[in-house]
């Protein structure tokens, strides 16, 4: 009997809204075009620990709306296990794939190029929060985040403005600041602070002087968002001690919203709050955007199956959905374009 091609699909790094929309796109174009498509779970750790499920038109039907990912994820990488890219070589042949379509950030993306070097054929598609892939205009769950962070943003005016506070909302973002940014620009905060300008004493005192300003003016409010990553620089007059306590295991910064609060609060006397928005902005139903990206990339990954073009990522560039090598992603981080910063800081003060 003629044993049909087959792909394989996983999610690996930190899940995001969007997931299920693009595995349900891969899987159903994919089987359209005659493929059986078997997800891995749990990430790259699942295709070691022989973690699979078939997937079918069944089990991927009315998931376009669920967050979080139906394969389950996980942070492992091979290259950080004994023999670990052999023993992804030897799955992939015992499952007898063709392709494997991984859905990932920078870290798993970056794994993926190593293994396309080395033989493997895959293809990827961008997916975070985050948006700090290299190569794609956006990645699929940015938009969701943005929206969630929105909402938080608008509900801390209302709250911010009976109280007469300083509001600080920190947000994701490790490495770069795009959901600060864009949440930040649609909610037209007074200040948005990100990890691509870190904070000198200058900064904070042109910041705190700011906010002294507004009081001086007759707004007893103001509505801050910041990034995880936003840093300290050089030497900051009269440094309060940071507060690190957060699970041992995690890859997120966080606290920064915390030491801001307390010199805030030394140099303006502003009464000052500190909301975190955490894994709420990573969870939930993801945003129409998001969908429909998800959709067009997973379409576009199976088109590539089709083509045997391997070693990519499907890439959203202007509104085009096209493709970029894994080698121009690889390690590399895509920082907030200024341009569009510039025009959310028209706004602040
Ligand atoms: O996936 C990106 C991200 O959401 C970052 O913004 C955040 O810092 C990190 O993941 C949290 O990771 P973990 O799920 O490992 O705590």
């Amino acid at each position: 009997m003629e044993t049909k091609k087959r792909i394989g699909i996983l999610t690996g790094g930190g899940d995001c809204p969007g997931l299920n929309a693009a595995i349900r796109a891969v899987t159903k174009s994919a089987i359209q075009r005659g493929y059986d498509v078997i997800g891995i779970q749990n990430g790259w750790k699942g295709l070691l620990d022989n973690e699979t499920m078939t997937l079918d038109r069944i089990n991927t039907s009315g998931i376009i709306d669920r967050g979080g990912t139906i394969l389950g994820i996980s942070r492992v990488s091979p290259f950080a296990i004994e023999n670990g890219p052999q023993q992804v070589f030897d799955r992939f042949n015992r499952l007898n794939l063709k392709a494997l379509v991984v859905l990932g950030g920078e870290g798993t993306l970056s794994v993926s190029s190593k293994l396309y070097k080395m033989g493997l054929p895959v293809i990827g598609i961008p997916k975070t929060i985050d948006n700090d892939v290299a190569g794609t205009d956006f990645t699929i769950g940015f938009q969701t985040a943005v929206q969630i962070a929105t909402d938080a943003l608008d509900r801390l005016r209302s709250t911010a403005e009976s109280h007469h506070r300083v509001m600080l909302l920190e947000v994701m973002g490790r490495y770069a600041g795009w959901i600060a940014t864009y949440a930040g620009m649609a909610n037209g905060a007074d200040a948005i602070l990100i990890p691509e300008i870190p904070l000198n004493e200058a900064r904070i005192e042109e910041f705190c002087q700011m906010l002294t300003n507004r009081k001086e003016r007759g707004v007893n409010f103001s509505i801050v968002v910041v990034a995880e990553g936003t840093v300290l620089e050089g030497k900051i007059v009269a440094l309060p001690e940071p507060d690190n306590s957060r699970a041992e295991d995690s890859t997120r910064l966080g606290g920064i919203a915390n030491v801001l609060e307390k010199i805030i609060q030394q140099r303006t006397n502003l009464e000052t709050r500190v909301s975190s928005l955490g894994y709420v902005q990573r969870g939930g139903t993801p945003v129409a955007y998001d969908r429909s990206l998800a959709t067009a990339f997973g379409v576009k990954a199976t088109d590539l199956v089709e083509r045997k073009i391997y070693g990519v990522m499907t890439s959203l560039k202007g509104n085009r959905i096209t493709t970029v090598p894994l080698e121009a992603v690889q390690d590399k981080t895509k920082k907030v374009n200024m341009s569009i910063y510039r025009v959310a800081e028209y706004f602040f003060g």
